[in-house]
């Protein structure tokens, strides 16, 4: 960009542009302020597991004071140096470039603060706001929408399978904690009808027991309820035919 200028820039400082500077030098003093204040009000920071979390922390944060252009792709840097009424580039340097470098320079200072170690050493080399963001945008990529709706999938459809009730939970707590870090919320009532729907046939009786209750139970109290269910459950004869099993069942409940 404008290599063949560069010889005779410093040259060509006029007391406009020194003021200016001097101006723009001001503000991104008060910018960089404000930056420092955010990261110490920042307190999650990025590590492997909480990517979304910290990208809607930043987010927020950036939009709340106005500097969310980082993340947008479209801006790019001006040029760093003036063009002359026929298009031609000056010697004289944009202040624009120069208010854009030094608000970029906060901006990379600020995420950089927001980064665990782990992460510093996938930006080594970055120097702009720009870059790091983009360069962990590529790494969590995976993280995306489409991400979260195959995250909600895979806890709608666990099964207890062979597994017993206590392995069953922990699929079911795991599958919620990853989506809690994505930033979606299962409550605990739709918890239990996910647990029910994934029970085999032989819960039948009891799942519709407690559908019925009034009271929503807790996880702990179902959990409880249901480790004394599968005891029960595998006292039944393993081979039982449909009636014997109706009869258990109905004998049971
Ligand atoms: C602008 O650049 C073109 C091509 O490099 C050159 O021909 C032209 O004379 C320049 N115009 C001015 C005003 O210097
Ligand atoms: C980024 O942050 C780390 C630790 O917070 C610090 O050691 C490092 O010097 C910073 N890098 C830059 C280029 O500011």
């Amino acid at each position: 960009m404008a290599s063949a200028h560069s010889g005779s820039s410093s040259s060509s400082f006029t007391s406009t542009a020194l003021l200016a500077m001097a101006t723009t030098s001001l503000l991104v003093n008060s910018s960089l302020l404000l930056l420092s204040n955010m990261s110490s009000v920042m307190i999650v920071k990025l590590d492997y597991g909480n990517y979304i979390v910290w990208k809607h922390q930043i987010e927020v944060i950036l939009d709340t004071y106005s500097m969310i252009d980082v993340t947008d792709e479209s801006i790019t840097a001006p040029d760093r140096f003036l063009k002359d009424s026929s298009g031609n580039f000056t010697a004289e340097i944009n202040l624009a470039f120069i208010a854009w470098k030094n608000h970029e320079h906060a901006m990379f200072t600020f995420l950089n603060s927001t980064l665990s170690p782990l992460i510093l050493a996938l930006t080594v080399g970055q120097k702009f706001a720009r870059g790091v963001w983009r360069v962990l945008e590529r790494r969590f990529a995976s993280i995306s929408r489409s991400g979260v709706i195959s995250l909600r999938n895979d806890l709608n459809t666990i099964k207890k399978g062979v597994d017993s009730i206590d392995g069953y939970f922990q699929k079911i707590k795991q599958a919620h904690d990853r989506l809690a870090a994505v930033l979606v919320f299962v409550d605990d009532e739709e918890l239990l009808h996910i647990i029910f729907d994934g029970l085999p046939f032989e819960y039948d009786s009891f799942s519709s027991a407690i559908r019925t209750r009034s009271d929503v139970l807790s996880m702990e109290e179902l959990n409880v309820l249901l480790n004394v269910e599968e005891r029960v459950v595998k006292k039944r004869p393993t081979n039982v035919d449909s009636a014997s099993l109706v009869m258990a069942v109905n004998f049971h409940s």
